[in-house]
């Protein structure tokens, strides 16, 4: 089975409008051509419609950093699926580590956005991981079991087979600690499996985990040369236009 990868640039509360119009303009010129891995870029609410202009005609998609699950309502602070699509975004990042640590975001309401991010036709980045402290005392399969069933419940297979999962220690999130290509690979085998017991083999198979920490332009071919690694979530290194399309190319080759 051959899955295309993926690498996603999470700007994270970084570059306003006019700044993230002209890195993707950097951006698409440099990435022009390339075919065999989606690339997307996460900014924040206020620049996304900028972003998505300025990628317009480009192979470079737009993705949210969030979505609320309600269509409208009394939700200060929140932005819906429908704001969403209509700004052109095909993208929705759910769930991460820093949403889960600073903003009480838990597994039953990643499953919430999820469900929302479905029901307005956008597509899912879903993240899971543990902590330092959780990986020392030998949780992490526990707390990703325990996140996978959760943030997944209610799923339909034929929703799961196109599913986007970003497996990201938090550990390794800018701190340049990254976990080895060897045991991202076990982890990420292990996500996989835990998908097949829930659903099947083929849906496992299909399922798309992307790597996230620390990843970059020098360990990016190393990470996903790996079986189980099929792209990237990519913070620090995706804020630079060069570092960002080295760290592709690099996947890819
Ligand atoms: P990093 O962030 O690449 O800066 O470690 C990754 C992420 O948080 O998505």
């Amino acid at each position: 089975m051959s899955r295309k990868v993926i690498i996603a640039g999470n700007w994270k509360m970084n570059k306003t409008a006019s700044q993230g119009k002209a890195l993707v303009e950097e951006l698409k010129a440099k990435v022009a051509g390339i075919s065999n891995a989606d690339i997307v870029v996460c900014p924040p609410f206020t620049t996304l419609c900028a972003v998505v202009e300025a990628a317009k005609g480009s192979n470079v998609k737009v993705g949210s950093q969030n979505i609320h699950w309600a269509e409208s309502g009394a939700f200060t602070g929140e932005i819906s699926g429908a704001m969403l699509k209509e700004a052109g975004v095909e993208y929705v990042i759910i769930g991460h580590s820093e949403r889960r640590q600073y903003f009480g975001e838990t597994d039953e309401t990643v499953n919430k956005r999820l469900k929302a991010t479905l029901a307005a036709g956008l597509k899912p980045i879903v993240c899971i991981g543990e902590t330092l402290e959780e990986r020392e005392g030998n949780k992490t399969e526990t707390v990703l079991d325990t996140q996978i069933k959760g943030g997944f419940a209610g799923i339909a297979a034929s929703d799961m087979k196109n599913m986007i999962i970003a497996y990201e220690p938090v550990w390794a999130i800018g701190t340049g600690k990254t976990a080895t290509p060897a045991m991202a690979q076990e982890t990420h085998a292990y996500i996989r499996k835990v998908v097949a017991s829930l659903y099947d083999i083929e849906t496992a198979e299909a399922v798309r985990i992307q790597y996230g920490g620390s990843m970059k332009a020098d360990n990016s071919a190393e990470l996903t040369a790996q079986k189980d690694i099929d792209g990237g979530l990519i913070g620090g290194a995706s804020l630079k236009a060069d570092d960002f399309t080295n760290l592709i190319k690099n996947a890819i080759a």
